[in-house]
């Protein structure tokens, strides 16, 4: 079967898991926090070389104080785990976002993980924090029209790999699959610029009841599709003939 090498997911409906069950929004997010741990394995156990996770969306902050301060203890427990964890599970992890906004506790945790984490490689996990595409593009244009005003960079040489040089993702194979629990069909502002030949696959469950059949279903929907990427059949067919496979 087909895999991704780059499995994007927008984890949804956490508050509307724990509605259902009167509980509060903490209970769904923690809740959610588990389907984070057991999706990362699972992609671990598939060869899945990248997954990317939306975890807290620049529009998340305006969300109630209460809401964002227990998002923020969760992100923090979950990244203490992890610091122990980490370096010894073959898993790199990355973060992009606007990370100066985080508390400096998140930050100063992150900053480890991903410097005791930079020699693994067998999956690349990057979390999406404080995220937003559009914020994204804004700081890439103002990195390069710094380089531009400071004299080192000629406006002409910009093209689609400079920018996408300059974007927090540079480095980062974009996303092939990009999979959305909830039943919501939006990109809410998620990878904007490397979502741009994407499979999207809308998932009518709630992230706290997401499970491996659920992973699976999703990959079985890209391995079904065809990706053209703007070409035609023969013309895909001729450019496998001269790779080679
Ligand atoms: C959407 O649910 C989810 C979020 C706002 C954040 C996702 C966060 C987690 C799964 C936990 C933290 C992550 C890590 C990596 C530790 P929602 O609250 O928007 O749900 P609703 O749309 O039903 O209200």
């Amino acid at each position: 079967m087909r895999i991704p090498e780059h499995l994007a997911i927008i984890m949804d409906g956490n508050g509307r898991w724990a509605q259902k069950r009167h509980l509060p929004r903490l209970i769904g997010h923690r809740k959610g926090v588990e389907r984070v741990q057991d999706v990362v394995d699972e992609c671990l156990a598939l060869g899945i070389r990248h997954l990317t996770l939306y975890a807290f969306s620049s529009e998340n902050w305006g969300r109630p104080r209460e809401e964002v301060e227990a998002l923020m203890g969760l992100l923090g427990a979950y990244l203490q785990r992890e610091l122990k964890r980490l370096p010894m599970r073959r898993i790199r992890l990355l973060a992009i976002g606007e990370l100066d906004r985080l508390p400096e506790k998140i930050r100063s945790v992150l900053d480890e993980i991903i410097a005791s984490t930079a020699g693994n490689n067998d999956l690349v996990l990057t979390l999406a924090l404080s995220y937003g595409g559009r914020n994204e593009l804004v700081r890439a244009t103002r990195t390069l029209a710094r380089e531009v005003a400071a004299g080192r960079l000629d406006p002409e040489a910009i093209d689609e790999a400079r920018l996408a040089g300059a974007l927090d993702t540079a480095g980062i194979p974009d996303p092939d699959l990009l999979i959305r629990t909830s039943g919501e069909t939006r990109i809410s502002n998620f990878l904007l610029w490397q979502a741009a030949y994407a499979e999207f696959v809308f998932l009518d469950v709630l992230w706290p009841d997401f499970s491996a059949a659920h992973l699976h279903r999703a990959l079985g929907e890209f391995a079904r599709r065809e990706r053209r990427f703007g070409l035609t059949a023969s013309q895909l067919d001729a450019g496998e003939e001269e790779a080679g496979h």
